[in-house]
């Protein structure tokens, strides 16, 4: 169970991050989840029908009333709440996961590497947290370089650790990133 509740308004600069909503279907499907350069290296599926990304935001409401896992909309802080990304927080024996992405036009402002570096800060400032870690696929290189900047450590390669099915039905390598409270 996460050790804090969901968090329903935090702020970077330039970004806000909110709860996903039922509402945000539409958008996430147009511009997010139907998209294969966004899922390439992610370990779901594709979508190719918008009652696949609804069902997703049902899923990740039913994680979040168990406190498994926290589904966050990225939105631009001056503009619309319309999602340009998501970010998950998950729990693990180990201390919180995390996973992100932007939609295609959010990519190459920084906005990955300002989101990233803001919530393993956040994470870590909340008192029961020790470590944020992620994983990405190795040959996703704008991940890596992503957590990176954010200020994250790389730990090592995970052998065969995760399915990307848009890639490959088999477990692929990826590569291990963390930050801890010193
Ligand atoms: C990963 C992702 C969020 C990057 O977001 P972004 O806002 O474009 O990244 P930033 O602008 O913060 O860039 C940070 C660094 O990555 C580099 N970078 C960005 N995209 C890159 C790419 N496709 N290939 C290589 N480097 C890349 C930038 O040049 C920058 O490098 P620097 O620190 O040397 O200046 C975005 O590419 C994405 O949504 N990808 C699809 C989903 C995904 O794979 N998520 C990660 C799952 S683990």
């Amino acid at each position: 169970m996460l050790p804090f509740v969901r968090p329903s308004g935090l702020e970077t600069a330039r970004l806000a991050l909110r709860p996903v909503k039922h509402t945000d279907a539409a958008d996430l499907f147009a511009d997010y989840t139907s998209n294969l350069d966004i899922a390439r290296y992610l370990p779901w599926r594709r979508h190719h029908t918008q009652s696949e990304t609804e069902a997703m935001v049902r899923y990740g409401e039913d994680l979040a009333i168990n406190r498994s896992a926290y589904l966050l909309a990225i939105t631009l802080r001056t503009k619309t709440d319309k999602p340009i990304g998501l970010l998950n927080i998950g729990n693990s024996e180990h201390g919180i996961s995390i996973g992100f992405g932007l939609t295609r036009r959010g990519w190459g402002s920084g906005y990955g590497s300002e989101v990233v570096a803001y919530i393993t800060g956040w994470l870590l400032d909340q008192p029961p947290v020790w470590r944020v870690w992620g994983y990405c696929d190795e040959e996703n290189e704008a991940s890596v370089k992503v957590m990176t900047r954010a200020g994250m450590h790389f730990e090592g390669k995970l052998r065969r650790f995760a399915i990307h099915p848009n890639l490959s039905p088999e477990p692929r390598n990826c590569k291990l990133f963390a930050s801890v409270r010193e």
